[in-house]
């Protein structure tokens, strides 16, 4: 029998397992080119008045336990974001501010599923979504999403496993908006039917919007919360991404409904809140200070996104062009999802191709089967060009040398 948990064994996350091989090989003196992490505050510098403020509360004695629902002013300042972006009305108490959307993620999965209970998870899908279901005793019905066109909902599929899985307690769907792995954005028809569908079979909504603010070519974005007005749901956001500030542990539950089903996983957000304390105070003090400059931030987003517009562009074209991957060009967050053509390769799957490249020419990124999509990999287009072109000429190398 083992000391650890059946819950727990087995835990890892696909994006960081090849951490402890990576760093034998630095340590020996190998020049690697990581690209697996999307992590924006590994490449850009934490916004001035952010880091002043997150000095400032530290010198001020805002050491302290905060609520446990976050800091009042964050959450009102939250409302009003959502409000001018959006035109989506809550109130700073329909706000809870979490360690991060991850920890919202554990909330989520401890409040609603009991060993057995379902829930709907788009395929490719953001690692920990699986991760905390699991860890809950639940299962995930998987509906692909549509590569053809454009990493949409295919709304046919979600009808289909709909149907399938009748006989499951289906206790949310989860949208991601932008998405992760694929670096695209959902169109309004899809989501309005998925989430016409969620409400005629009464499951819960829950919207992973945490790449809201990185949209390039030509992208349209549209918040859950302004199309699922009147229907249960949650809207998931916070710093990391769109601050910049990953180590800040900072994310937002947001409950814009009134219905029962909102306000009792409000309630559960809430003890959970409790039973943990509070999130980090200084850091709430500096994502406020960040959230209230509106044009401050605006600027600064603006100029990174195109710098990473470009970053996209260059490693899809670059990519598509070796001949060995199709890669959908992104139009938003920070990756790009490429299909390995195994059929020109010696190599079986995704794992193996990962493994491999990062052991012969030192390029560590993320398999597809990580996101529930085997057969791809995902390249962060965070680095600057020189990198991601050297990174993919490393690529196809690589690709040469494993030719059938
Ligand atoms: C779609 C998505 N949701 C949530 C998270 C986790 O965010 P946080 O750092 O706020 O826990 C990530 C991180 O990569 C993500 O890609």
């Amino acid at each position: 029998m083992s000391f650890i948990s059946d819950a727990c064994s087995g835990i890892e996350n696909p994006i960081l397992e090849q951490g402890m091989l990576a760093r034998e090989m630095e340590r020996n003196g190998s020049k690697l080119i990581k690209i697996n992490i999307g992590d924006p505050a590994g490449y850009f510098q934490l916004q001035k008045n952010i880091a002043w403020a997150y000095k400032k509360a530290i010198d001020d004695g805002h050491t302290n336990y905060a609520e446990e629902q976050g800091l009042l002013e964050l959450r009102e300042e939250v409302s009003r974001r959502y409000s001018k972006m959006y035109g989506v009305g809550f109130h700073g108490d329909d706000v809870i501010v979490t360690q991060g959307v991850s920890e919202a993620l554990s909330f989520l999965n401890q409040s609603l599923i009991n060993s057995g209970d379902s829930a709907v998870i788009f395929k490719p899908f953001f690692t920990e979504y699986l991760t905390y279901l699991k860890l809950s005793g639940g299962n995930a019905v998987m509906p692909a999403l549509d590569e053809k066109n454009y990493w949409d909902i295919n709304i046919t599929e979600l009808e289909d496993q709909m149907r399938a899985n009748k006989s499951k307690k289906l206790k949310y769907m989860l949208i991601t908006n932008p998405n992760n792995p694929t670096g695209t954005t959902l169109t309004e028809k899809s989501m309005r039917e998925a989430i016409e569908i969620a409400k005629d079979n009464d499951i819960f909504i829950v919207s992973d919007e945490v790449y809201d603010e990185y949209l390039y070519n030509g992208a349209d974005f549209i918040s859950v919360g302004k199309l699922a007005k009147g229907i249960p749901h949650i809207l998931l956001n916070g710093a990391s991404k769109n601050y910049m500030a990953t180590g800040l542990r900072v994310g937002f539950a947001i409950f814009p409904e009134s219905d029962k089903k909102t306000q009792e996983l409000k309630r559960s957000f809430l003890g959970l809140a409790g039973a943990r304390l509070s999130a980090n105070t200084p850091s709430q003090y500096a994502v406020l200070e960040g959230i209230k400059n509106r044009e401050k931030h605006k600027q600064f987003m603006d100029e990174k996104v195109l710098q990473i517009s470009r970053q996209a562009n260059l490693a899809s074209h670059l990519i598509n062009e070796t001949g060995f991957f199709t890669a959908v060009q992104p139009n938003s967050a920070f990756y790009l999802f490429a299909k390995i053509h195994f059929d020109k390769l010696d190599i079986k799957n995704d794992k193996e191709f990962t493994e491999l490249l990062l052991k012969e020419q030192k390029v560590q990124l993320t398999r597809g089967s990580g996101f529930g999509m085997p057969g791809f990999i995902r390249i962060v287009t965070l680095p600057s060009e020189a990198v991601l072109r050297s990174a993919i000429e490393r690529i196809k190398k690589f690709c040469e040398a494993h030719k059938r």
